[in-house]
């Protein structure tokens, strides 16, 4: 069988592209979707640690709450399926701030925004781009990093994507996080989390949470089928076999040329002219 082709794995819906596991139906249904007070959201540009998040998140409950998978993903049943829930959700999602269902805004629900060193981010969506079949196929590096820079990947451009939500970063319901924070010092961003969700958690909870959060046993749980292998939080697989990979800060140092860094960071200074961060 033939693999196939870019048109029949990616859409554009209001300029970004989509795989075709969102359907266009439930893309344009999204403003209408019904958010709940207590939901939590889990935001992410593609490759940023959002499993690792989830990991961590869903350990801090004490309570039983439902990790859905992404809003955007599926066909229109989607939404239903979301909204018979009977439990408390946490809703992943990689959608830009503007194209979030304007409910979760008004009702002011709490949003957890993960970001990472988007050379980071390249080289880890790259490696995504060849094992994930939902994608369509990059020949080289080089090919790649091109496509990342014009934003012509799945979600869109990283830059557009980080600053709609960097625009949001101090409202009273959103926690910005950074991937490289979490490496650094895991149990500091853990009792961040807690407080933000208001879960009383003790230190050695924490320190359990983080051990289990690890990428060594995260990997483990997958590949021992410890955790279901089929469910993720990125709408672009659903195979949990392809997220954990290297799980490291700096690998971008192992890819780029000297060249390469220097238009990145030409490119990167240029569009981040706006971000405060
Ligand atoms: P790499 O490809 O650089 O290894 P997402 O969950 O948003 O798809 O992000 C996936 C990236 O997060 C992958 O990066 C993956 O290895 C990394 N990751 C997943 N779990 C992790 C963990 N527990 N600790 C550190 N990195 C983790």
């Amino acid at each position: 069988m033939s693999n196939p082709s870019q048109a029949e794995l990616i859409h554009k819906f209001k300029g970004i592209s989509f795989t075709t596991r969102s359907s266009p139906e439930l893309l344009n249904s999204l403003d209408a979707f019904d958010a709940r007070e207590d939901d939590v959201l889990l935001v992410s540009y593609p490759k940023s640690g959002t499993h690792w998040l989830a990991g961590v998140i869903t350990k801090l409950y004490n309570t039983p709450v439902t990790l859905t998978s992404p809003i955007e993903f599926g066909d229109i049943s989607h939404l239903e399926e979301l909204s018979q829930l009977s439990s408390k959700r946490i809703i992943p999602t990689h959608l830009d701030y503007n194209m979030l269902p304007p409910n979760f805004k008004n009702k002011k629900c709490k949003m957890i925004y993960i970001s990472r060193n988007p050379k980071d981010t390249a080289v880890s969506m790259y490696h995504y781009y060849r094992d994930n079949p939902n994608l369509p196929t990059v020949e080289t590096w080089t090919a790649f990093l091109e496509l990342f820079l014009e934003g012509d990947v799945v979600c869109g451009p990283w830059f557009d994507h980080f600053l709609s939500w960097e625009e949001h970063k101090n409202d009273k319901n959103i926690l910005f996080l950074f991937y490289e924070d979490m490496k650094k010092n895991l149990p500091k961003i853990v009792k961040e989390i807690s407080i933000f969700l208001d879960i009383n958690i003790s230190d050695d909870d924490i320190e359990d949470i983080c051990k289990k959060s690890s990428f060594s046993e995260m990997k483990n749980d997958v590949e021992k089928e410890n955790s279901d292998p089929s469910h993720t939080v990125c709408a672009l697989t659903s195979n949990r076999k392809l997220i954990f990979r290297k799980g490291t800060v700096g690998d971008w140092k192992n890819h780029f040329t000297p060249k390469q860094n220097l238009r990145f960071d030409e490119i990167f200074n240029e569009k981040m002219k706006l971000s405060k961060m």
